[in-house]
């Protein structure tokens, strides 16, 4: 035998030098959740080991997270029921716990990147990504409210807008409205290829985002679809966008490959709160090793082509590697 492949796995030292993939901190983004009110932890039950913080906590938080290495961050905000409505006016107003949160950050962590989260659904009554007439998510009234709070968001600190509604044009009518108020650096992370996926559940119980009737089919993808993922991502380049997204991640590392394939600026994976809810649910039981199947994961999503990992294990895995 002239080709014996288990040679250059024979050490570890080996097996670390031949090692193509290596997941670093700095390719990672931590998601977190922030809420109204003071001195507050929750856990949220079905992410353990994931929190949802009043402000002061979040800042606590933040430094213990930027001592472990991890320099990125995206919020998302809790918003309690009584300020949600059909326009999700909450989410431009001047103060609110979101905006207030990503300055507070800001002004306290001046280097950690924050990416913040464009979408209506946490401040929608109706826990949609559009306003809703008749049933419908409407597509074009919904991109001014995008558009307001892109901005608010940008006047706030954020040094990246993630939209993550997946309504049509998004993209471009956002990086004009942007521009035209002069933040030309703050860049767009375009959740592109967002499949209507069982896999954000546990993500909809942190923050009470779940929509109040129907699904959210008619703006997110079929899951049985790859080709449909090259047109939004297309649309998303051409309209400006400095990152794509592929979320979920896990089950969807064709869509990932298929991108980086394609497309010249970094690729992102959400590795969705489903996917972590799993593994930490196996592990808690004993059926899996979490570790083991945390760096298991990310180092999946990394060799498909993406760059740049949202996970629910940024913090697990810094203090892994540190
Ligand atoms: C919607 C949004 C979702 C997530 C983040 N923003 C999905 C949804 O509720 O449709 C899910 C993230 C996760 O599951 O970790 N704007």
């Amino acid at each position: 035998m002239l080709r014996r492949p288990r040679r250059n796995r024979q050490s570890s030292a080996i097996r670390a030098m031949v090692e193509e993939t290596t997941v670093s901190v700095n390719d990672l983004i931590y998601p977190m959740f922030v809420m109204e009110g003071q001195n507050l932890t929750t856990e949220v039950k079905s992410m353990p080991g994931i929190f949802r913080y009043s402000l002061d906590k979040l800042l606590d938080e933040l430094a213990v997270i930027q001592d472990l290495g991890i320099r990125s961050i995206a919020l998302f905000p809790q918003i309690p029921e009584a300020k949600k409505d059909k326009y999700a006016t909450e989410s431009h107003r001047q103060g609110n716990i979101y905006l207030e949160s990503i300055n507070a950050i800001k002004n306290a962590f001046p280097e950690i990147c924050i990416m913040s989260d464009v979408a209506m659904d946490p401040y929608s009554a109706d826990g949609h990504d559009g306003i809703v007439e008749n049933g419908q998510i409407l597509n074009d009234e919904s991109l001014e409210v995008l558009a307001k709070m892109a901005v608010a968001q940008a006047e706030a600190g954020a040094d990246i807008v993630g939209p993550s509604d997946m309504m049509d044009g998004r993209i471009g009518y956002i990086r004009e409205a942007l521009d035209d108020k002069g933040f030309i650096n703050v860049g767009i992370m375009a959740y592109s290829a967002k499949y209507a996926s069982a896999f954000y559940g546990p993500f909809r119980d942190a923050l009470d985002s779940a929509p109040k009737f129907g699904d959210k089919k008619t703006y997110q993808m079929n899951p049985a679809n790859i080709r449909e993922a090259l047109v939004e991502a297309e649309l998303d380049y051409l309209e400006g966008a400095d990152y794509l997204m592929v979320k979920p991640g896990l089950a969807y590392l064709d869509v990932i490959k298929t991108l980086n394939d394609n497309f010249n600026i970094p690729i992102a994976a959400y590795n969705v709160s489903g996917e972590y809810a799993m593994v930490k649910a196996a592990a808690q039981n004993g059926w899996l090793d979490g570790t083991r199947t945390m760096v298991e994961c990310l180092t999946s999503l990394k060799r498909a082509g993406s760059k740049v990992i949202l996970t629910y294990f940024a913090k697990e895995y810094a203090e892994l590697v540190k």
